[in-house]
């Protein structure tokens, strides 16, 4: 068995993560670690085979206890904890800098200390910004790293320590960046799921701003198995953007989840922009195809069927999140917002 030490695991994306490796890579086994925040929950990780995949409750800023979780033959510890939502890092900006700098770096120490074969930072496109409304600009490997939000610059701080573990120490390493996931599990914080779970329970879908800000969207296991090819391909020290060539408006995003769940255009609200909002982003994903020989397999239309599905088949997973924390959050979120909006369109 080889091992390997992923981080975050109990997230969306993480778990989607320790699914397809333990699927598809009958020689791993899992070392999974994850605080378990807002955000993490194993029930993410229910039905998988545990007897190749080990989970340890941790915060990976705890330098003791990454040092003692990160197993002495490990092949690569793959990063994916993080806080990850925009909105909650405009609201406090603290924790972001903890884990997604402070961690990473206490994370790639542990690699040396251990001697991991290489590390795998899973980074994402807004660390190189917006680009311009309309153009036919792409994000590239060479894009310049201009992080808008407190979440972005956090990020990139992040890729700037693995960097530096690189040059200063030489760390094998590999950074992904990948654009908007989408899938199965997805807190309903983000977009997707948000407007999803809003929907089927008959209440407003809040857009910000004029709604036709742009996201470059991409199935979940699509995003993992191009991490995977990262992990098995990419050459030490190399930056990989990750993209399914699948821009979107917000506002078109939204019409399809209501037409898709047979509800009412006239359940959108336009509400207050988000601050600093990134307009665009869109990923040129040629080196990954190239060198990675990695494709998207999953396209918009089957993705979101599924995820449609996905949501209505788990309500209670749903309903189990809406009744916590998560309540206050959405207020102080969207509460005065859609009380000051009176635009509803179709
Ligand atoms: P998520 O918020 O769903 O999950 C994050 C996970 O990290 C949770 O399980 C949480 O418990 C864990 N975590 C948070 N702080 C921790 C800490 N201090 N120690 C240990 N575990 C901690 O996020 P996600 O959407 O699955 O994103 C995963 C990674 O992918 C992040 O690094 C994110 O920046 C990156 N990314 C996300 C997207 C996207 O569209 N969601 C796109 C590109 C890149
Ligand atoms: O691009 C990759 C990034 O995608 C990841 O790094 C982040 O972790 C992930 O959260 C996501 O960031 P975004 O800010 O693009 O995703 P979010 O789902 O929050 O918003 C998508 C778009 O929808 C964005 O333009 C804001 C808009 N939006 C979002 C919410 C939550 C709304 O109009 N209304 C909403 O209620």
């Amino acid at each position: 068995m080889r091992k390997i030490f992923v981080t975050g695991g109990a997230g969306f994306i993480g778990s989607a993560f320790v699914r397809l490796v333990l699927a598809g890579q009958p020689e791993i086994h899992i070392v999974d670690y994850d605080a378990l925040t807002y955000a993490g929950n194993l029930e993410n990780l229910s039905g998988i085979d545990e007897s190749r995949h080990d989970f340890i409750k941790g915060d990976i800023c705890d330098r003791e206890s990454v040092l003692n979780a990160v197993p002495s033959d490990c092949d690569a510890i793959f990063n994916f904890a993080a806080e990850s939502h925009v909105d909650r890092s405009i609201l406090s900006a603290d924790e972001f800098l903890r884990t997604n700098i402070i961690g990473t770096q206490v994370l790639l120490d542990a690699a040396r200390a251990k001697n991991v074969r290489r590390f795998v930072q899973v980074s994402t496109d807004e660390v190189m910004g917006s680009l311009p409304d309309g153009s036919d600009e792409f994000f590239t490997e060479d894009s310049p790293l201009q992080p808008n939000s407190p979440y972005a610059a956090s990020k990139a701080s992040a890729e700037f320590v693995v960097r530096a573990a690189r040059e200063t120490h030489g760390l094998d390493t590999v950074i992904t960046r990948c654009g908007n996931n989408y899938g199965p599990r997805q807190f309903p914080e983000k977009l997707i799921p948000l407007m999803i779970a809003n929907a089927m329970n008959d209440e407003p879908l809040p857009v910000y701003g004029d709604g036709k800000n742009v996201r470059d969207w991409i199935y979940v296991d699509d995003h993992c198995r191009a991490i995977w090819l990262a992990f098995e391909k990419g050459k030490a020290g190399e930056v990989y953007n990750v993209g399914a060539r699948n821009e979107r408006e917000n506002i078109d995003v939204v019409r399809s989840l209501l037409d898709a769940l047979a509800k009412p255009h006239s359940l959108i609200k336009y509400v207050e922009d988000r601050l600093g909002h990134d307009r665009r982003y869109a990923i040129d994903p040629s080196k990954a195809e190239n060198e990675l020989g990695w494709k998207p397999q999953v396209t918009w239309e089957n993705g979101l069927a599924s995820t449609i599905s996905w949501y209505r088949e788990n309500q209670a997973w749903v309903e189990h999140i809406r009744s916590g924390d998560y309540r206050d959050y959405y207020d102080k979120m969207y509460a005065a917002r859609l009380n000051a909006s009176g635009s509803t369109q179709a």
